[in-house]
């Protein structure tokens, strides 16, 4: 998809269709009302038919435009007539991108950065265009014979008046930006188990890091993670005939001595469970097991492509959860980098045995923040659901500005404890800890397990078991927490 900003009148476009908003009560927002007086009120001829009411995501496509250079219009409306709520501009952009699925439909213009949203800016509203709008089009069609798309729309241009052009500009190469880095993680997570395998992760890395010189990558192999006594790592990847990676990807956008941002992604790239062995239903959703790695890969993306100010470090562990007669069993006990020793409870358990050595090698990177996020723990969907990421960790200021990015980027988290007495129930009778904490609390004490790894640094965990794709009809990766990501480190280049 091309992306553009646009400055000319409306009235000398030339384009297969415009989007234009209207309010409820026949309300022409500033774009229909200069429409409409150059096609002699043929929108207000529409509006009195009485077809769109102007609420909130309702549409109507006007499929002929008299002796114009516009093809078409397609009306949005955009609920009461006052600023609206960020979510509500999101909702409109939706329904108009959606509906002008399985139409002809090549060149777009879109007026709707004009409205007026509440504590938003031309930069957000040009940001969100881009990202809602590459959202809806994102089709998984690599295995599909016919590669035909819903959405034949090549082409979007932004309208900005001229004395905006540079925050539109901002605004256009940061939603491309995130766009791609979304689209990488989408088809990454999406693409199945037998395809998207360790060393397939750890190939497109290399790949990311040929596009982008500004990323450096490296690839631990198993010989290597032995040599740093990653035993918990290295036990999960026993199972499987897949080795095990650990992807290193090195961003040095920001002075030389200044400490990095940590990202750390699960990737799981097929959680059988292991011995602990999964039930069948929805078994096929856990080649989603490594959306924490693809979020890494693609946040790393769009920071290079935005090149921003900051020193950024991504790791991914890598590795398949597969029962096998070299497999963990319940009972067995692994020494991790750390030195401590965990007793493996249940095998399926596996996320916090990658992670918890990752941690502990993420401190020779002298970080001034780690952020990990994975497909945890299947109790985070019974807790929160499907709309909010959960979020724990040990520092009050790196939380705070973690829910701070998640609102502007319409991203969601909420935060769960992490209080001591949680961490009680990790006792083992015969090791240091045990890699799970029984039935209560689950996406708590996964978390309390992590920070016990992670004590010399400030961290934040994000528990995207719910978030990270969809179930159901809609099957499919969400690309989340990519946004969020991308803002927090937008936030921090700034701050
Ligand atoms: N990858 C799963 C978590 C998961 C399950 C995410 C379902 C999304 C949907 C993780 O490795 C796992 O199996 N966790 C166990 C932990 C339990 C054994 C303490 C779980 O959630 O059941
Ligand atoms: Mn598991
Ligand atoms: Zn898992």
């Amino acid at each position: 998809m091309d992306y553009a900003i646009e400055t000319a009148p409306l009235e000398t476009l030339q384009c297969d269709c415009l989007i234009v908003g209207v309010f409820q009560e026949r309300q022409l927002s500033a774009s229909a009302s200069a429409i409409n007086s150059t096609t002699q009120g043929l929108i207000n001829k529409i509006l009195s038919r009485g077809d769109i009411s102007g609420k909130n995501g309702e549409t109507v496509l006007i499929n002929a435009i008299p002796d114009s250079s516009i093809e078409r219009i397609l009306l949005v409306g955009l609920g009461e007539n006052k600023p609206l709520s960020g979510k509500n501009f999101r909702k409109a952009l939706l329904a108009a991108i959606n509906s002008l699925k399985k139409t002809q439909i090549k060149s777009v213009v879109c007026s709707l950065a004009e409205c007026d949203v509440i504590a938003c800016d031309r930069q957000w509203k040009t940001r969100q265009i881009v990202e809602v709008f590459n959202d809806a089009v994102y089709q998984f069609t690599v295995y599909k014979s016919d590669k035909e798309t819903d959405s034949k729309v090549e082409k979007i241009s932004i309208t900005a008046p001229a004395t905006e052009l540079e925050s539109a500009q901002t605004g256009l190469a940061q939603g491309r930006a995130i766009a791609e880095g979304i689209n990488l993680t989408k088809l990454l997570a999406d693409l199945p188990g037998n395809i998207c395998t360790p060393s397939y992760l750890a190939g497109q890395a290399l790949e990311l890091g040929k596009k982008y010189p500004s990323l450096d990558i490296s690839i631990l192999e198993e010989a290597d993670m032995e040599k740093l006594g990653m035993g918990a790592l290295l036990s999960v990847s026993r199972g499987s005939r897949q080795p095990a990676k650990l992807i290193t990807l090195n961003y040095q956008g920001g002075e030389k001595n200044s400490k990095p941002i940590v990202l750390i992604g699960k990737g799981l790239t097929f959680d059988a469970g292991g011995i602990s062995l999964k039930q069948a239903p929805g078994m096929d959703e856990m080649k989603y097991d490594m959306c924490g790695g693809a979020t890494v890969l693609g946040t790393l993306l769009a920071a290079a492509q935005m090149q921003l100010p900051l020193n950024i470090i991504g790791l991914i562990p890598s590795s398949e959860n597969m029962p096998d007669g070299d497999a963990n069993k319940p009972g067995d006990i692994l020494t991790s980098m750390s030195g401590k020793t965990i007793e493996v409870l249940n095998t399926d358990a596996e996320g916090r045995l990658l992670l918890c050595d990752t941690l502990t090698y993420a401190e020779r990177f002298n970080p001034d923040v780690v952020i990990d996020m994975a497909t945890l723990t299947g109790a985070c969907l019974v807790a929160l659901g499907r709309v909010p990421s959960g979020l724990l960790g040990n520092n009050d200021a790196l939380c705070n500005d973690l829910l701070a990015a998640a609102e502007t980027a319409n991203d969601s988290l909420w935060r769960l404890p992490l209080w001591e007495e949680y961490q009680e129930l990790l006792k083992s009778n015969f090791a240091d800890l045990a890699n799970v904490g029984g039935k209560d609390a689950g996406t708590i004490t996964a978390a309390c397990f992590l920070s016990q790894f992670a004590e010399n640094y400030h961290w934040a965990h994000l528990d995207i078991a719910g978030t990270a794709w969809r179930t159901g009809q809609t099957k499919g990766a969400t690309g989340r927490p990519v946004p969020l990501l991308s803002q927090y480190l937008i936030n921090r280049a700034h701050g």
